[in-house]
Formats: C-alpha cells, sequence, structure tokens
C-alpha cells in the first residue's frame, strides 16, 4: 500500500504532486519524496516522515517544472528511511520510479545487475526497477530493433516483462521531458485526463479536484503520456483502447474505498491482503515455504525445543492459534503468554527457547518491553510485525512482515488474519522439515493459497450477518465459545464485539462452559458458536443443546452444507470447508462483521471507539 502521484501538464507540477500526496497518506506515510524534471535533469527531494516533513525540505514552485512523480511509502522491503524512500532513480540518473507493490524477484534481479556492474543505494525492492530499466537504457539494442518505438518506451517493457510480483508504477525519463509512463499489475494506477494535463494516481482521492475523467489501467497494462496526448498498451507492446469513465466518488469516499469505515475496508480487504501476505512465499509447485526474513534462523526453529509467542489483544489470539499449529504439525512444544504478564513474570528462558512477538504496529509498549526482557535472557527473539521498521522489528533478531498494508481501524480485522497466516506457513514449513510428509506439506500449503478465496465467500453474507446484529443488539451480554483451533477464534469474536460496540462479551473454550460460566444463560443471551467441522464437532454440538436447554439465543459458524446443525441454531452463518488447523482465518470473519454491524447499529464511532488507541505504546 503506498500513495503514487503523476503529473503532467501546463501548471507547475509541485504543488499538485504535494496536495495529490496528502489525498492519499491514508494509504502509507512512512516517508516520501518527489522527482521533477528540470532544465533536462531530474530535481528529487525526499525523506523520511509524513508529507509535512517533505515539505519542510521542498524549495517553492517552479512555473516551468510541469512534469513530476511523488509517492508516499508503505515500507515492505527496507525500513523507512531517506535512501529507502521514493523516487528511485538509476546508476545514471535519468530514470526516476516511483512504485506501489512488492518485486517478489528483486533478490534474483538484484543480484544479476550487481554481476553487471550496477551499483544499488537503496535496501528496496523498488530500486531493482529503476536499475533494470536504466541498464536496458544504456544497453538496449539499437532504436530500429525497438521497434520504431522510443528507446525508454522500449526499456520499460522489457523491465517490466522480467518483474514477477505487483507494481503500480509512475516512470520519468530526464531524456524525454515531454513523456510520462504509468503500469499496473496487482496494484491501482489511474490516470486523471483534464485539459492538456494528465494526472496518474494510485487511487482517484488525487485526482478529483483536477478532473473527473478518468481511466483505470488494467494488470499488465501501461499508458504512455505525452503533450500530444497518451496512449495505452500492454507491457508487451500491444495497443489496447480504453475508455474514459467518470469518477463518481467523493472525496471522503474514494479514501475509503467506497466504504463507510476503514474497519469494514479492511474486512473486506482481507482476499487481496492475505494474497499479498502468501504472495511470494507460498510455492504450489514444488510444495514449499519460503520465509525470507526468517531464512538464516530455520534451523534454529526446527531444533527448538521451547517457542513461546508474546503479544496483546488480537496479536495474543492469533499466538494461540499458532501455538496449537506449531504443536499439531511440528510438535514442538509452544506457550502463548500477554507480553505484559510475561515482561514480570520472570518467565524461564534457556539456551533452546526461542522467543516469538506478535504485533500489528510494532510499537506496542508491554510486546516491545517483552522482547527485551527475552534477549537479556539470552533467548533468540524474532518478529511478526506489521510495520517495516518498526520499534519491534528493529529490536528482534529477524522476523517476518505481514505486508497486509497499513491497518487504519482501531479493531485489528486484516492484520489478525494474516499473522494467523503467517503462523500457518512458519508451521508447515517446520512441520515439513520435522514430522509430516512433503505430501501433507503440499497439501496445506494448497488449502492455504485456497483461503483468500473462501473470504469473498463469507463476505457476501454481511447483509445476513447484519441483520442478525440487529435482531441481538439489545443485549448487554453475550457468550462465544469454540474448541480447538477455534477456541482463539472464540476470544477474538469476544473482544472485537466488545470494542467497538461496547457490548460485554467473553470468549470462553466451549467445554469449560459447565465448570462455572453456564450460570450466566439467562433467556435470550446471545451465545455465539464456532461449531465447523472437524473432530470435536459432536462436542459443541452438546455445548449448544446445553445453552438451548437453558433459553440461550444461538447463533451458529459452520461449515457449509452442514444441514443437521440448521435445527440447532437461532442464527446461522456458514463458511467454506477447510481443514480445522486452517479454519480461524475463516470463522473470524464472520464475527469481525458482526461486531461491525453491531457497533454501527449502536451507533458508535466504528474506527475510533472510545477509549481506544490504534497502538497502545504506553504501558
Ligand atoms: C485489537 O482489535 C485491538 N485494537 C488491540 O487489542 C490490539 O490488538 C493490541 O493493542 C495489540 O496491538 P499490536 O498488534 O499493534 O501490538
Ligand atoms: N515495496 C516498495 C518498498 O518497500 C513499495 C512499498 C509501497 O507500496 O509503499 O519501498
Amino acid at each position: 500500500m503506498c500513495g503514487i502521484v503523476a503529473y503532467l501538464g501546463r501548471k507547475a507540477a509541485q504543488p499538485i504532486l504535494v496536495e495529490g500526496l496528502k489525498r492519499l497518506e491514508y494509504r502509507g506515510y512512512d516517508s516520501a519524496g518527489i522527482a521533477l524534471l528540470r532544465n533536462g535533469g531530474l530535481c528529487i527531494k525526499k525523506t523520511c516522515g509524513r508529507i509535512s516533513a517533505l515539505e519542510q525540505v521542498l524549495e517553492g514552485p517552479r512555473g516551468l517544472d510541469t512534469l513530476g512523480i511523488g509517492h508516499t511509502r508503505w515500507a515492505t522491503h527496507g525500513p523507512p528511511n531517506t535512501v529507502n524512500a521514493h523516487p528511485h532513480v538509476d546508476g545514471t540518473g535519468k530514470i526516476a520510479v516511483v512504485h506501489n507493490g512488492i518485486i517478489e524477484n528483486y533478490n534474483t534481479l538484484k543480484t544479476w545487475l550487481q554481476s553487471e556492474g550496477v551499483a544499488f543505494q537503496s535496501e528496496t525492492d523498488t530500486e531493482v526497477i529503476s536499475n533494470l530499466i536504466g541498464y536496458l537504457y544504456c544497453h538496449g539494442e539499437s532504436a530500429e530493433r525497438c521497434n520504431g518505438q522510443h528507446l525508454f518506451e522500449w526499456a520499460v517493457q522489457q523491465a517490466l516483462q522480467r518483474l514477477h510480483g505487483t507494481f503500480g508504477l509512475a516512470i520519468l525519463c530526464s531524456d524525454f521531458p515531454d513523456t510520462l509512463i504509468g503500469a499496473k499489475r496487482g496494484s491501482p494506477l489511474i490516470l486523471g485526463v483534464g485539459n492538456d494535463e494528465y494526472i496518474l494516481a494510485s487511487d482517484a482521492a488525487a485526482i478529483v479536484e483536477h478532473t473527473t475523467r478518468a481511466i483505470y489501467l488494467a494488470d499488465n497494462e501501461m499508458v504512455l503520456i505525452g503533450s500530444e496526448g497518451f496512449h495505452t498498451k500492454t507491457i508487451n507492446n500491444v495497443v489496447v483502447a480504453k475508455d474514459l469513465k467518470e469518477i463518481e466518488f467523493s472525496l471522503d469516499q474514494i479514501e475509503l474505498g467506497g466504504f463507510e469505515h476503514h474497519m469494514l475496508k479492511e474486512i473486506f480487504e482481507q482476499p487481496q491482503s492475505l494474497s499479498m501476505c502468501l504472495g511470494g512465499r507460498i510455492d504450489k509447485q514444488c510444495g514449499k515455504i519460503k520465509l525470507g526474513g526468517i531464512a538464516d534462523h530455520l534451523r534454529e526453529l526446527t531444533q527448538a525445543k521451547h517457542i513461546i509467542f508474546t503479544a496483546c489483544g488480537t496479536a495474543f489470539h492469533a499466538g494461540l492459534v499458532g501455538e496449537f499449529l506449531l504443536e499439531h504439525l511440528a510438535r514442538i512444544p509452544a506457550e502463548t503468554e500477554y507480553a505484559s504478564e510475561f515482561r514480570y513474570r520472570n518467565p524461564i528462558i534457556g539456551d533452546d527457547t526461542i522467543v516469538v512477538a506478535i504485533s500489528q504496529s510494532g510499537e506496542t509498549a508491554d510486546t516491545l518491553a517483552a522482547v527485551e526482557q527475552a534477549k537479556e535472557r539470552g533467548a533468540r527473539v524474532l518478529g511478526i510485525v506489521n510495520v517495516v521498521g518498526s520499534s519491534i522489528a528493529r529490536a528482534t533478531d529477524a522476523g517476518i512482515y505481514l505486508h497486509v498494508g497499513p491497518e487504519i481501524g482501531v479493531a485489528s480485522t486484516k492484520a489478525f488474519t494474516a499473522q494467523v497466516a503467517v503462523l500457518s506457513m512458519l508451521a508447515i514449513e517446520l512441520g515439513r522439515r520435522r514430522h509430516i510428509s512433503s505430501d501433507d506439506a503440499a497439501r496445506y500449503i494448497d488449502e492455504l493459497s485456497q483461503i483468500p478465496e473462501k473470504i469473498s465467500t463469507i463476505l457476501d453474507q454481511s447483509s445476513h450477518i447484519r441483520e442478525i446484529a440487529a435482531a441481538n443488539i439489545d443485549r448487554e451480554n453475550w457468550l462465544f465459545l469454540g474448541r480447538g483451533f477455534n477456541y482463539p477464534v472464540a476470544l477474538e469474536g469476544a473482544l472485537k464485539l466488545k470494542e467497538i460496540s461496547y457490548i460485554h462479551a467473553e470468549g470462553l473454550p466451549a467445554a469449560e462452559m459447565k465448570h462455572g460460566p453456564i450460570a450466566l444463560i439467562a433467556d435470550g443471551m446471545p451465545a455465539v458458536f464456532i461449531a465447523t467441522a472437524g473432530p470435536q464437532y459432536d462436542k459443541i454440538m452438546g455445548n449448544i443443546e446445553e445453552v438451548r436447554a437453558r433459553g440461550g439465543k444461538i447463533i451458529v459458524v459452520a461449515t457449509e452444507g452442514d444441514d443437521e446443525i440448521r435445527r440447532h441454531a437461532d442464527h446461522l452463518i456458514t463458511i467454506p470447508e477447510a481443514p480445522e488447523l486452517l479454519q480461524p482465518m475463516l470463522a473470524v470473519v464472520p464475527l469481525q462483521l458482526l461486531a461491525y454491524h453491531a457497533a454501527v447499529l449502536r451507533g458508535h464511532d466504528v474506527d475510533k471507539p472510545r477509549n481506544l488507541a490504534k497502538s497502545v505504546t504506553v504501558e
């Protein structure tokens, strides 16, 4: 996730780029920069921090600088700093690129370019793009053999054909002062078409104040923009016709992607965000998992005698799933500790203990303190974090980034499913190295790769789930109950409901009810059961009957095609079939939507619930 803006027209580009980047800052905000074409060369300014920090380093706009590109970054490769900020240039300083996305084969391309004598300045994957275009531009075939294209366009096309992964790009070449190139695969890119002016952007929020006429590039398409107009092609140089469309959204709506709240947008983003998280890491063909961030520690992890997950809130619930996954697949003793308890409990940490800190923000004070505590006791400490370059990411010895883009809603949703996906990949890989057969590993990898699409089918039930919330929001106490891998999901569902609807909710292992909590059951009390297909299905059916017999209102999350359970539920939500150990990423989605709709129906500020902060950086 990040924001790209580029301008070619008759006005000074700089203010248009800066204002456009401000409109896109919600997409990523750890560093920013612009490149202007000036006097036959590139003038580049970039800095760490928000757009306001960039404004501090900019000179006043110049009327003749009418071509430029800009970027506000959400780092995926290389911590947020000035060197890693975009734009990135090639060695000649002629080619400048801003990029949204992840280049999965950047290491291979970087190694090859370096073997050809190309120098790199940054740690980003993006710099491979500018250097590859630059290399081809300098070493490219003669113009005649570039099919009559100008060399810049040809070099861009040749480079893009070599990239694996996702990109939204704006590209400049100082030898072509009236040409701007945009290209897209997997990350959004829109061209706003004004009167003799053009604006490329990641989304329409940066375009609407200049024009409402736009073309939307499809994957593997590019646009060449010049003083005499624009034309669109595939990256394989096949001309494509694109219709001009009218941008109908308001600015506010656009930043929310048409959703009412960031939380709902992030719930619905999960098929895409999980695909980004899994992308480049699961190889279905050879049944392998590639976790580059911890490659140097996989042997240690495989031989570990004890793994401790430490986290807070939603991340703690993901850690619990991770504990069960590691023990089930890799047979490694694991436990999950609240970071706030771990840090004061005088934990037992041996030489063969590995501590894994899980945190979306990477700034949670208790989790950071737990990391420091574990390091002081000599443990190897790894991180599973979303924000690149965050305090926890920097404090750990190595880690795995979620790659799901900024999570703005205070209630964590897409980060949870991504944390569980990373933990699933880790457990499958360690399992493959220890106990499970390659066939089993390949089967789990194949099942894991299907999870994003399966989440899409659950999202289609949002209106139905809203009706369930509406029928029960007058109840001030709810229970969430699950067994096995879905017990942590019950905890997560309760937390979601509590933190945004302010309804009191408790998550429990379903069997634990009869040891006290069943006394709470009163007429009409909602009890949400995760009763999906699995080894404990019959047991949880018994728990459902215990609650029904005492007047509870039964809300069930079950597996598609389960006609038996329909007779025992007042409300039924179904999820696609999946192995029990991968069900948490599916079973949690109905509970996220249930909490979201309950909060909206109760009139609360879903994205900024009372008393809460997105990142708890205090004890
Ligand atoms: C989750 O919805 C809450 N916002 C909160 O529990 C959160 O998960 C917790 O504060 C941990 O945050 P972190 O993942 O950024 O460390
Ligand atoms: N992968 C690129 C980087 O880490 C782009 C990230 C983004 O989309 O902001 O710089």
